[in-house]
C-alpha cells in the first residue's frame, strides 16, 4: 500500500498516518487474516509512546516488532483501553508483564472488568475523573464516553489538534477483502460495517447519544478498532450511517404488560 511517499507492506510495517512536529500517529497492525482483524495504533509524543487499543495476546509479538521500527519498547508508557473485550484489551497482560510501570487509561466501568485478566496492581488513569490528557508536546486527547457502543463503559479518544477520533468498535467493519483506508465506494463499506453494527451495537438511541458529542467538533479521521480507516471525505457519510443505524435492541419486539401477566 502506498501512503505519502512510502510504500508499505501491511503484513510487517508500521504505517505513519499523521504527524505534527515530534508528535505522530501510526497504525501498528495486525497481520491476522481473520475477518475480524484488530487495528492497533501508536501515538508517539517525543520519546514517549501510548498504545491505543492494544489488541489481543495473539497480536503482541507483531505489535512489538512493528513498534521497534519506530521507537524502543521501553519508551511505551501508556496503554489506552476502549473496553474490556479480549480482542481490544487482553494484550495488556503481556504489556504489564514486560513493564509493570505502564499506565492503563480507561473508564472506571471498564477498569473493574479488565482487572480480571489477573494482572495485579497497575497505574490507572481514570478517564471519567480526568477527561483529557496533555502530552509533553502540548497535544491534547479528550476522552469521550460511548456508552453501549458497544460496551456500557466504552470510551473513545478525540485527538483535539489532529481532529481524529479513535472510535473503538464504532465504525468497525468485518470483511475478507480489506484496505487500510476506505478508498472506493462508501456504500460498499457500509455493507461491511453492517455485519458488525447490527449485532454488536446496542441501539439507534445509543448511536445518536454518541453522535451529539460532535455537534461542535470537527472530525477529520476516524480510526476504528476493526476494518478500514475513514478519512475526511467520508466522515459525514459515516456519521449519517450511525444516525440512521438500526441495530441491537431496535429489533426487539415490544413486550406488553399483558404478555408478562404471568408474573402477577
Ligand atoms: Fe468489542
Ligand atoms: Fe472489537
Amino acid at each position: 500500500m502506498k501512503l505519502g511517499n512510502r510504500e508499505y507492506n501491511l503484513k510487517t510495517d508500521a504505517v505513519l498516518l499523521l504527524q505534527k512536529g515530534n508528535h505522530s500517529v501510526y497504525w501498528i497492525g495486525t497481520d491476522s487474516e481473520a475477518v475480524l482483524r484488530n487495528n492497533i495504533y501508536l501515538i508517539k509524543d517525543g520519546d514517549e509512546g501510548m498504545v491505543v487499543d492494544c489488541g489481543s495476546r495473539d497480536d503482541f509479538k507483531s505489535t512489538l516488532s512493528r513498534i521497534r521500527q519506530i521507537m524502543p519498547i521501553r519508551n511505551i508508557n501508556r496503554l489506552f483501553i476502549n473496553h474490556q473485550d479480549p480482542d481490544v484489551s487482553s494484550g495488556m497482560v503481556d504489556w504489564l508483564k514486560l513493564n509493570p510501570n505502564i499506565e492503563v487509561i480507561t473508564s472506571p466501568n471498564i477498569n473493574v472488568l479488565i482487572k480480571h485478566y489477573g494482572v495485579g496492581d497497575y497505574k490507572y488513569f481514570n478517564t471519567q475523573r480526568n477527561p483529557s490528557l496533555t502530552f509533553k508536546s502540548g497535544e491534547i486527547l479528550d476522552f469521550i464516553p460511548s456508552p453501549f457502543m458497544h460496551s456500557p463503559g466504552a470510551v473513545t479518544i478525540y485527538h483535539r489538534t489532529l481532529k481524529t477520533l479513535f472510535s473503538g468498535d464504532i465504525w468497525a467493519a468485518i470483511a475478507m477483502e480489506w484496505d487500510l483506508i476506505v478508498k472506493g465506494d462508501f456504500d460498499e463499506h457500509i455493507e461491511s460495517m453492517d455485519f458488525f453494527h447490527t449485532d454488536y451495537i446496542a441501539s439507534n438511541k445509543a448511536s445518536r447519544n454518541f453522535l451529539i458529542n460532535f455537534k461542535d467538533k470537527e472530525v477529520n479521521n476516524i480510526f476504528p478498532q476493526h476494518g478500514s480507516i475513514i478519512t475526511k471525505k467520508n466522515v459525514k457519510k459515516a456519521m449519517r450511517y450511525l444516525r440512521d443505524l438500526k441495530c441491537g435492541t431496535d429489533f426487539f419486539k415490544e413486550i406488553s404488560d399483558e404478555e408478562l401477566s404471568f408474573m402477577n
